[in-house]
């Protein structure tokens, strides 16, 4: 029997400013699309913004139905759309940002389980990492290298492979 740790690295910027040019206009991205989530039901508002490699941005916000998991979260909603559109293209860069309606979020909310899951599946499928940045309303930007350092055990095609 052992003991094994894994080791998780995380960037923290104090605000968006410390952010460079390209990712700070991706993150204005997803804060806008946060805007237009159809969140009636949470009052949970999260938009995502994703930068391709072909330089395309591709933005997505929570889609809520009042059958409650019929709902969609943002950054599914935005790499579907990009698996859509561009099947064969590279995703670069993730920005999310999350609001509410009744509260600010004044902590930078991170990908949920589920979200991290499908992220995983381009990023193996693309072989190159995803640089996924979150933020709350305003304050602290926090930046992963790889979704793997936010879903260190991963389950994908290669576990399903014995690859
Ligand atoms: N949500 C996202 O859009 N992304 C996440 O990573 C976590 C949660 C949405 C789903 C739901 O519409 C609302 O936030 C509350 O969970």
């Amino acid at each position: 029997m052992k003991k094994i740790e894994i080791k998780a690295s995380l960037t923290v910027y104090d605000s968006l400013d410390e952010l460079s040019e390209d990712v700070k206009a991706l993150m204005v991205k997803a804060v806008a699309a946060r805007k237009n989530a159809y969140a009636p039901y949470s009052k949970f508002r999260v938009g995502a913004a994703l930068k391709l490699k072909n330089n395309e941005i591709v933005i997505g916000n929570n889609q809520e139905n009042a059958v409650y998991p019929s709902g969609l979260c943002a950054e599914r909603v935005a790499i579907y759309q990009a698996g859509a559109l561009y099947p064969n293209v590279a995703i670069e860069t993730i920005a999310i940002s999350a609001s509410s309606d009744v509260f600010n979020v004044l902590t930078p909310t991170p990908p949920c389980g589920a979200c991290r899951q499908s992220i995983f599946e381009y990023e193996e499928n693309q072989k190159s990492a995803i640089e996924i940045y979150f933020m709350g309303e305003t304050g602290k930007v926090v930046k992963a290298d790889s979704v793997k350092d936010l879903l260190p055990l991963t389950f994908g095609k290669a576990t399903l492979n014995n690859i």
